[in-house]
């Protein structure tokens, strides 16, 4: 089984950032351990501030994995472009967040993305994507049905 996971701007300094939302981990750290809880998932990872880039690597990821894991970081709550995209892939995208952004502010309540995921984690910080993954790998053993 093929995982990608794509974090987008400002996840770099997960650690340093606001650790009180986001936790005192490392982004290395936390993908470290993710691929420890997983030995027999190759996860690729990515991490990009650019929009544009977040796009390209989502279009050349189609049809090469299993599920793609998608933190879109503040582009969740802005971007029309990225909702396309996931859109128009076939490849299944899982919707993460560290922080529950309903809890937060209400402009964090909107997803762009959302519509076009299979389902969407938030508010568990690392746990978030160790869900994900586990949902990645139910999905694969056909054990839920997943809208693509
Ligand atoms: C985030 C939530 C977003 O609202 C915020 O802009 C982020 C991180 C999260 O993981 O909790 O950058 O996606």
């Amino acid at each position: 089984m093929k995982a990608l996971i794509i974090n987008g701007p400002n996840l770099n300094l997960l650690g340093q950032r606001e650790p009180d939302i986001y936790g005192g981990e490392s982004f290395d750290k936390v993908m470290e351990t993710l691929q420890g809880h997983f030995p027999t998932i190759s996860i690729d990872f990515f991490q990009s501030n650019i929009e544009g880039e977040l796009i390209d690597r989502l279009q050349e990821a189609d049809g090469k994995y299993d599920g793609i894991i998608l933190n879109a970081g503040a582009y969740t709550h802005t971007s029309v472009a990225l909702g396309d995209t996931i859109r128009a892939i076939s490849t299944a995208v899982i919707e993460v967040h560290l922080s529950n952004v309903f809890a937060r502010e209400a402009f964090r309540h909107n997803s762009y993305i959302a519509p076009y995921c299979i389902g969407s984690i938030s508010g568990f910080g690392p746990e978030s994507y160790r869900l994900a993954l586990e949902a990645l790998k139910n999905k694969s053993e056909n054990r839920f049905f997943p809208r693509k």
